[in-house]
């Protein structure tokens, strides 16, 4: 992930709030626009400071899964497509993700997929209500690897303390990064969150409904680790 670090910095004594993105001039395709006119009016549900009706918003009770950073949506197409009586809410602020996950969404013809593009943090403190999903997916979030650029990170305790209150009881919080000293931070969070144990000793073996991605392939091929953890909301 590029970084752009000036971008987001604000006059020196103005607050500022810290942010786990810098939004990117991303290039979209021409499909991902066509996608974007297309089927964002179906797809997409703006953002607003109101809780949203999850049920009303897939037209339908049952499993609501919510997925923060789905990048280009290669996973949250894969999965939902593989369990089409859940229903995934995907969260993203970079638009030409927004537009590629439309697109897979088209193609497959994937009504179980919603999307808002906003910042998760405030979906989450506005959007989600308490004990409402089934199930929580972060996967490979950014490892802002820079020491000073550690407060970026999305898995923190406030963070956690949030997720785990969104979450049914026996609802799940699935995480997987690649980056060594990150999965060691979200293992030291996520075990510190009284509300959340572990379904396995430290880090869980990748379950078969998350998909190898193209990078985490090449990744693993030149000696690459990958963790995942799976909690449960007791
Ligand atoms: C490194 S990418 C991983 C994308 C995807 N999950 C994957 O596995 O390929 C992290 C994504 O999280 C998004 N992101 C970071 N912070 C976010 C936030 N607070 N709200 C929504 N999206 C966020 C970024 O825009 C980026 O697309």
């Amino acid at each position: 992930m590029q970084e752009h670090e000036a971008a987001d910095e604000s006059a020196p004594g103005h607050p500022r709030s810290v942010r786990s993105f810098v939004l990117r001039a991303g290039r979209m395709g021409t499909g991902q626009a066509r996608a974007l006119e297309e089927y964002g009016p179906r797809f997409l549900i703006p953002y607003s400071a109101a809780p949203l009706d999850l049920d009303a918003a897939f037209g339908r009770p049952g499993a609501k899964v919510l997925e923060i950073g789905f990048g280009m949506g290669d996973s949250t197409a894969t999965i939902a497509a593989g369990t089409p009586e859940t229903d995934y809410l995907g969260v993203e602020v970079h638009t030409p993700g927004v537009g590629a996950l439309l697109k897979r969404i088209g193609e497959g013809n994937l009504a179980n997929i919603r999307i808002v593009q906003h910042d998760a943090v405030e979906v989450l403190d506005h959007m989600i209500g308490d004990a409402t999903l089934d199930g929580i997916h972060i996967f490979f979030p950014d490892p802002w690897p820079k020491k000073r650029h550690h407060k970026r990170r999305l898995i923190q305790p406030a963070l956690v303390a949030k997720l785990a209150g969104k979450l049914k009881p026996g609802g799940y919080l699935h995480l997987a990064t690649d980056w060594q000293d990150y999965a060691e931070q979200m293992l030291a969070v996520l075990s510190g969150e009284r509300r959340l144990a572990n379904t396995a000793g430290d880090y869980a073996p990748r379950p078969a409904y998350r998909p190898l991605t193209k990078f985490e392939k090449r990744g693993l091929r030149l000696g690459h680790g990958v963790w995942d953890l799976i909690f449960t909301r007791l």
